[in-house]
């Protein structure tokens, strides 16, 4: 049967080590890889910019041996043009995956729902899976041999933020949130991750405070105050979350080597400083590097290539 990527939620903690353990393996050798998708063909149908998603994805078919097809938004014009239904059961015949970024995360649940083939999701208005696997494999490459890491994002409870939630659940990592008052992650979110974090007390944690939600991290991850869609919103957000900027004053809360995320396009001087973008802290290009080594296991474990 095919398995689809729409959220994280399709993953088991066991398959997330398996795609980790075979993203190290195609980091070290490339060349073992370069025919594992030959004669596959990757869809990528997009209904937003993007830059890391599209050429990760593009360059990761191309390294594997396989074809890439961007499908910018008006090309298939997603449910306007044709049905979600019919651009799925068409692909279907033509490639061995397809990713999606959409708007309404039900345009992705239907296209895994009418597809024959494997459907990656590519960024959604709820998740964005594949970001949040290459981050949490970031942390784990770069911070090794250390126990109970303390993980935090401080900023929006967007679809990157849901993506990590689900994540650090499923790995057992404690995960602690710093966002402004109505701008958390729904309940339903929090409630069905923190069931499945089990029950080790304090895995998950909502503050209303950066300071609060930093204090003594590993890690700080942000992402944009207003996301794609959102643009209209952009003066009032920046209101309110001025109090949640990642900058050399927050960063006095987390460990002396904390380090610092961003899923990227960043808006530096907004919910980070360009100071802490450049610092040695900083580690948002080996982030968006992973992306790619990530989503070849990804393309790898769905499309069924050779993973020995
Ligand atoms: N982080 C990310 O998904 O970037 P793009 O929007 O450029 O693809
Ligand atoms: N939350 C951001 C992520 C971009 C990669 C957005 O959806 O625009």
């Amino acid at each position: 049967m095919k398995k689809d990527l729409v959220s994280i939620k399709d993953l088991s903690s066991g398959e997330i080590k398996e795609i980790f353990s075979l993203t190290t393996k195609l980091k070290e050798n490339k060349v073992r890889f370069r025919k594992a998708l030959a004669g596959k063909t990757l869809a990528l149908v997009f209904q937003k910019p993007s830059n890391r998603t599209r050429v990760s994805f593009e360059v990761g078919m191309y390294q594997l041996g396989g074809n890439s097809i961007y499908l910018a938004p008006h090309e298939i014009n997603l449910g306007v043009r044709e049905s979600v239904k019919d651009v799925a059961k068409t692909l279907s015949r033509y490639v061995e995956g397809i990713v999606v970024r959409t708007f309404s995360h039900g345009i992705v649940v239907d296209m895994a729902r009418y597809a024959d083939v494997p459907v990656i999701n590519g960024l959604s208005d709820f998740s964005h899976p594949c970001q949040a696997l290459a981050d949490i494999f970031t942390v784990q490459e770069k911070i090794r041999n250390r126990k109970n890491i303390v993980f935090s994002y401080v900023g929006d409870g967007n679809n990157v933020c849901n993506s990590l939630i689900f994540t650090c659940a499923k790995l057992g990592i404690p995960i602690h949130l710093g966002i402004p008052k109505g701008y958390g992650p729904q309940r339903d979110v929090l409630l069905e991750a923190a069931q499945t974090a089990g029950a080790k007390a304090g895995s998950i944690q909502l503050f209303s405070s950066a300071a609060r939600a930093v204090k003594s991290a590993d890690v700080i991850y942000t992402d944009v105050w207003a996301s794609m869609g959102q643009e209209k919103e952009s003066r009032t957000r920046k209101l309110k979350f001025k109090d949640f900027q990642v900058n050399r004053q927050l960063l006095l809360y987390a460990k002396k080597d904390v380090l610092v995320m961003h899923c990227l396009p960043a808006h530096r001087g907004e919910e980070i400083t360009d100071e802490v973008m450049e610092s040695r802290h900083s580690i948002v290009f080996d982030q968006a590097e992973n992306r790619m080594h990530v989503q070849k296991a990804i393309l790898i474990k769905l499309l069924g290539g050779e993973d020995k």
